[in-house]
């Protein structure tokens, strides 16, 4: 199984997200992950090397990749059917080596925030990802709400993204988030990720699991 975190917009979580995601995969689904870094900036890439330093065994193999790699990690993906490989994507689409992995990955998770410029680039985002794979599965994730604003568009935004795809429950603003790792999940936002994750992973990941394993 092949899980994009992707969006246009750029810091609105994709790398952070895709850390966490991993994190709670292995950790508390005991589930065997594998982590490609697409960006170009290798932040994830980088934060696992420098966690290999300082930690023994690190939770999951997290590889520097090209976009130019995904057929043949979609290869390998399809010969290990026990694995979710996520991949962290730059936030630009001017790549048309960005059609295959929309194409043929089996769920986009999407971080957007409620601004303005976030929800007009995501829609345009999505839009995209619909033109090029009608049926992509796209999960919309707000994230870094912050408890002091009044989001007076909320019900509006969700319904435009209702369009393309599902739309979670939020994840709040958090100053830990500038601080996670790729060998735990800092316990004061277990409980701001969790209930965001469990949905995911109730209905879109063990679904398909149960389906494989009756395949068989
Ligand atoms: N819920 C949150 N609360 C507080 N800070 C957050 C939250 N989510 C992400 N951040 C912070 O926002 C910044 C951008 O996040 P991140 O790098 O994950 O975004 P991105 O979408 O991968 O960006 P890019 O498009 O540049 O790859 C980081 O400093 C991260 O720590
Ligand atoms: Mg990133």
């Amino acid at each position: 199984m092949i899980i994009l975190f992707a969006n246009q917009k750029g810091g609105v979580g994709k790398s952070t997200l895709s850390v966490l995601f991993s994190n709670y995969l292995t950790l508390a689904k005991n589930k065997a992950v594998k982590v490609y870094d697409m960006d170009f900036q290798r932040s994830l890439y980088n934060k696992a090397q420098a966690a290999e330093v300082i930690e023994n065994t690190p939770l999951y193999p997290v590889e520097a990749a090209e976009l130019s790699q995904f057929n043949a990690i979609q290869k390998k993906a399809n010969k290990n059917e026990n694995q979710v490989s996520i991949i962290d994507l730059a936030g630009k689409m001017d790549d048309d080596e960005l059609v295959p992995v929309f194409q043929k990955s089996d769920l986009i998770l999407c971080p957007f925030s409620y601004d303005e410029y976030s929800v007009s680039s995501t829609i345009e985002f999505s839009f995209v990802i619909k033109k090029i794979n009608p049926n992509a599965k796209i999960i919309f994730i707000p994230n870094r709400l912050r408890s002091s604003v009044k989001y007076e568009t909320m019900k509006s935004v969700q319904d435009a993204l209702k369009n393309f795809g599902a739309v979670t429950s939020s994840i709040t603003e958090r100053i830990d988030f500038q601080r996670i790792t790729t060998y735990d999940i800092p316990s004061n936002i277990i409980e701001v990720i969790e209930p965001v994750f469990e949905s995911i992973y109730n209905e879109y990941i063990d679904p398909a699991w149960h389906k494989m394993i009756t395949c068989v």
